[in-house]
């Protein structure tokens, strides 16, 4: 593990800025993208801005998400990595019912292998822990999926610490993947637990920064400093908070993608970081 790479589930180097592809999907997350051209171009740009990660969930679309990767990209560049979710229904756009039957869990998996075109998904999560069934049935689920080859490895999303701990003690908890940005820190405890114990922490939502991205704000003032957006510098920040933070920044636009890419490079100083901490909080 460097400043620039994690290693997720111990053994699978990535790049720590990857991309999020939830937004290719048309509006609500719903059916084809409007500009279907400018998706797959988007999509096409990763691996050149240096991108090796790419988040996409079997409910984005749904299966919209997933199919356009595979269309933009395969066969895929040495060492790209996606890691995929599923756990939700879809019943029209804006809607997300949970759903952790484990035969579907276990379906859904296999199917979204067969979408993306790959012998075994490299990361795949639990997209929500299903009230309505006992989590072990689901957990169980994740570890038939590694034990038969499915997925290599496996994650959560939206979980508490208790919930992760309770997870860890039927399958090795590779990433969790919570709502986390400058100004929503809400999942500070879940992240302080991930990084003690070298899980992957994918902070989705990562552009949000909320009043902090209003003219004359500390974000905007570092932001001048470094002649860069305020979305670059609330990257940054993730960057800088933990080393096992793996920022997932979305778009559709290729300049969108080059920009969030470059974020990267970003170094904030000790004060710099502070002031932002404090501010976000
Ligand atoms: N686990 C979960 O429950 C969950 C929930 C939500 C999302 N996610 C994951 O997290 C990823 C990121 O979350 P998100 O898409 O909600 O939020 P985000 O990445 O923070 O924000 C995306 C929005 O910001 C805009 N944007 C991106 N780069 C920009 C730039 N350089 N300048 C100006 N605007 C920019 C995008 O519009 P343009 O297209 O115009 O650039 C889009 O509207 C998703 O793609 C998905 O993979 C997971």
């Amino acid at each position: 593990m460097t400043f620039d790479t994690f290693d997720i589930g111990g053994d699978m180097k990535v790049r720590r800025l990857g991309y999020g592809a939830m937004r290719v999907a048309g509006p609500g997350v719903w059916g084809p993208p409007r500009d279907r051209e400018a998706v797959l171009a988007t999509l096409r740009a990763i691996p050149e801005v240096g991108i090796d990660f790419i988040d996409t969930a079997d409910s984005y679309g749904p299966d919209v998400s997933e199919t356009l990767i595979r269309e933009a990209l395969f066969p895929y560049p040495e060492g790209l990595r996606i890691a995929t979710k599923a756990g939700f229904m879809r019943p029209g756009p804006g809607e997300w019912r949970p759903n952790g039957n484990p035969d579907y869990l276990i379906r859904q998996a296999r199917q979204s292998r067969e979408a993306l075109g790959v012998e075994t998904i490299d990361l795949w999560q639990l997209h929500r822990i299903d009230p309505a069934v006992p989590q072990d049935e689901q957990f169980a689920a994740i570890r038939q999926l590694i034990d038969s080859g499915v997925i290599r490895h496996a994650g959560l999303s939206e979980v508490s610490v208790t919930q992760i701990e309770a997870a860890r003690r039927v399958f090795p908890v590779a990433t969790v993947q919570n709502r986390y940005n400058l100004a929503d820190r809400q999942s500070e405890a879940v992240l302080d637990h991930c990084e003690a114990h070298g899980i992957g922490f994918i902070p989705w939502f990562p552009l949000a920064a909320g009043r902090l991205t209003q003219p004359g704000s500390i974000l905007d003032r570092i932001a001048t400093a470094h002649e860069a957006s305020v979305g670059q510098i609330a990257i940054a920040w993730l960057l800088r908070r933990s080393p096992v933070i793996l920022p997932i920044p979305g778009t559709s636009s290729v300049a969108h993608l080059q920009e969030n890419a470059r974020a990267r490079h970003i170094r904030l100083t000790d004060e710099e970081f502070a002031q932002l901490d404090a501010a976000g909080r």
